[in-house]
């Protein structure tokens, strides 16, 4: 630690100081990729609690198990939609392993006949949570149904691909429109300090990025681009021979994410549950997202074969999967008044739209092969039986 509360590794932004210098000058997205991923020094790299009370953000899985209880449910039905046979579940960027440890027990505690056909597989880039997660999935490694691949291992996969918070992760350019020219944000020395510097695109990709979306950004505004996210779903689409993607992340529809309104973009950074604006401060200790662009995703997966079956609002999806039934079921359960409480208060930051995750989190699913099945999490409120006992 440093003045004021600042983390800092003087090393990484030495060497990173560098690296600028060398190369005049850098884009945004190769300064994200290091302060996220350098080999030594990245965010998600090196030895951190990144994940829950003692880290930096929680993520659904990480608020309450009911997440990936209900996920559980979900994934069950894609199983019995292909026909009941070998299953695998790829997980990519599992974090501290929350999501894969609650989706493994529900599924090995509510439904054996899935467990026994089941391979969870987890595709992380960080050895660090590698570890971390084999010690909280150790009971499920003991029954070898799990194990750790990288998406080209996937090559050819049935099952399904999910993700919760993987893609904000990913290194985005960031670029503004001045005088109705596209440019580009780079990352250039200045004193003793990271600065910004507008350039030509260093990439047509990004012009083509926007043109694909049928969207002009308006004059002056910040967006976010996350070229990253369409190489990765495209090759994701490549490696699934039939099944279904489940991608659960914050973000809009273009035209949301995009919108004239939106002067200065999504991007925003966690460090120790304080969100700040500043990727120039905490450099390698910090993290660093932007929303995702669902348009994107949906555009790119068509073009490589998978066609949308869902997208919503990430508390449509869970009411549609029983949240409501789970949360009366575990209250029942609970004899103490203030545990119960507690209870409620952590399930319903999964649904509720300000404060919690309800609506900022959008959930899509797209599918190969499968047709336009009626998916258990498109269920309408209305249509789900509810237990007698009450909700207060
Ligand atoms: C925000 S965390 C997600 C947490 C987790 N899914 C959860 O629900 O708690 C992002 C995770 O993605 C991993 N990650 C980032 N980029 C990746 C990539 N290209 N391939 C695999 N894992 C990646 C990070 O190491 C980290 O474990």
């Amino acid at each position: 630690m440093s003045v004021e509360g600042v983390e800092e590794k003087p090393e990484f932004v030495r060497l990173l100081r560098q690296q600028i210098d060398a190369e005049q000058g850098i884009t945004f997205a190769r300064f994200m990729e290091q302060a996220l991923y350098h080999p030594d020094y990245g965010y998600y790299i090196s030895a951190r609690k990144r994940i829950g009370k003692e880290g930096d953000f929680f993520t659904s899985s990480s608020v309450h198990s009911c997440f990936g209880r209900l996920i559980a449910r979900q994934l069950e039905q894609m199983w019995q939609l292909l026909g009941g046979k070998d299953f695998i579940v790829a997980e990519q960027g599992a974090g501290e392993g929350h999501l894969a440890v609650d989706v493994l027990d529900a599924v090995s505690e509510q439904f054996p006949a899935f467990y026994e056909r089941l391979r969870y597989r987890i595709v992380e880039i960080s050895g660090d949570a590698r570890q971390r997660q084999k010690k909280t999935l150790q009971r499920h490694l003991d029954t070898g149904r799990l194990d750790w691949c990288t998406l080209t291992d996937l090559q050819g996969m049935r099952g399904c691909l999910l993700s919760n918070e993987l893609v904000d992760a990913f290194p985005v350019h960031l670029v503004q429109t001045v005088a109705g020219e596209l440019r580009e944000v780079y990352v250039i020395n200045q004193g003793d300090d990271f600065s910004e510097e507008l350039r030509a695109p260093s990439t047509p990709q990004l012009t083509e990025y926007f043109a694909q979306i049928g969207i002009a950004p308006a004059e002056g505004n910040r967006c976010e681009v996350n070229l990253a996210a369409r190489d990765w779903m495209a090759q994701v689409a490549d490696v699934l021979e039939e099944g279904f993607v489940l991608t659960i992340d914050y973000g809009y529809p273009a035209k949301d994410l995009y919108a004239p309104e939106r002067h200065a973009g999504t991007l925003l950074c966690y460090h120790k549950h304080q969100t700040n604006e500043n990727p120039y401060q905490h450099v390698g200790c910090q993290d660093i997202t932007a929303h995702v662009d669902f348009t994107t995703l949906q555009q790119i997966g068509l073009k490589h074969g998978l066609e949308t079956l869902y997208f919503g609002h990430q508390y449509q999806f869970l009411m549609g999967l029983g949240f409501l039934e789970l949360l009366m079921q575990m209250q029942s359960h609970e004899t103490d008044p203030i545990k119960a409480q507690a209870l409620r208060m952590s399930m319903k930051r999964l649904i509720l739209p300000e404060a919690g995750m309800g609506e900022s989190f959008k959930v899509l699913i797209q599918g190969r092969g499968v047709g336009q099945p009626e998916l258990l999490c498109a269920r309408r409120i209305q249509d789900i039986r509810m237990p007698a006992a009450g909700l207060s």
